[in-house]
């Protein structure tokens, strides 16, 4: 696991977003995984500035993200599919059909799940996997448990989490309580991993991840530690709590 220790969310953003165009400029094909919430925020943002800026090229990218809410339109606010469009596929020269979100109203939930990880390899693979993690632990909506989902899979979002995502909805009430995540094994089978996170309160799984040397599903980033490529990019809050 290779750490960078930045000095703010604004230059944890700037490392990563350079990360991500440097593999586009290597790859204009590249396929990306995409995470949302607070943490790649400011990633999308950088990245929307070197498309307007210095040109950087997102029409031949394929996207894939992590995660979705089931039940939710997507075009309500808090979908993830309407955060990507906002945050990033809105202001870049993306080809829409080259987006895939997790659908949370499909009509076979399973059904999709299983297409999902199909359509991700039949792309060729994820080359570079961009994750937050949870101040529990988790990766996408792998929850800290006694098992982890392989493949995409419908969760029940712990309460801790229902209770940190309330902070986008008007009241806790209306968070939901399941999602569809991509599994563990989906995340890694990634050519490579950038993990971000800011802020004191993801001091403590930050910690247990970078001092573990045994694998849990209690800390669901702690599977990483398997994987042959993983960047983490955290600030000084992130590090020193
Ligand atoms: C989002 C996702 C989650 C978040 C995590 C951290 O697509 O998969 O695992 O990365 O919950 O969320 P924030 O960044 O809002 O602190």
């Amino acid at each position: 696991m290779k750490l960078f220790v930045e000095k703010d969310y604004d230059a944890m953003s700037k490392l990563a977003a350079n990360m991500v165009k440097d593999e586009i400029e290597k790859n204009p094909s590249t396929i990306l995984g995409l995470a949302t919430g607070s943490t790649p925020e400011g990633m999308y943002k950088e990245l929307i500035r070197l498309y307007k800026e210095e040109g950087l090229d997102f029409s031949k990218i394929t996207t894939f993200n992590l995660d979705e809410y089931v039940g939710i339109d997507e075009e309500h606010p808090n979908s993830y599919h309407y955060f990507m469009k906002n945050q990033l596929f809105d202001h870049v020269n993306i080809d829409m059909k080259n987006t895939f979100v997790p659908d949370g109203k499909a009509e076979n939930p399973e059904e999709f799940c299983k297409q999902y990880d199909k359509l991700i390899e039949e792309k060729g693979g994820i080359d570079l996997q961009i994750l937050g993690i949870g101040a529990n632990g988790h990766i996408a909506f792998n929850e800290p448990d006694e098992e982890l989902n392989v493949g995409t899979s419908i969760v029940n979002l712990t309460e801790s989490t229902i209770e940190a995502n309330s902070r986008f909805f008007d009241s806790i009430d209306e968070v939901p309580k399941t999602a569809m995540s991509m599994g563990i094994g989906s995340i890694m089978k990634a050519k490579k991993i950038i993990l971000m996170a800011n802020g004191k309160n993801k001091a403590e799984a930050i910690k247990e991840l970078l001092k573990a040397d045994k694998i849990t599903t209690k800390l669901p980033a702690s599977l990483l530690l398997l994987h042959h490529d993983v960047t983490v990019i955290v600030d000084e809050e992130a590090y020193n709590g």
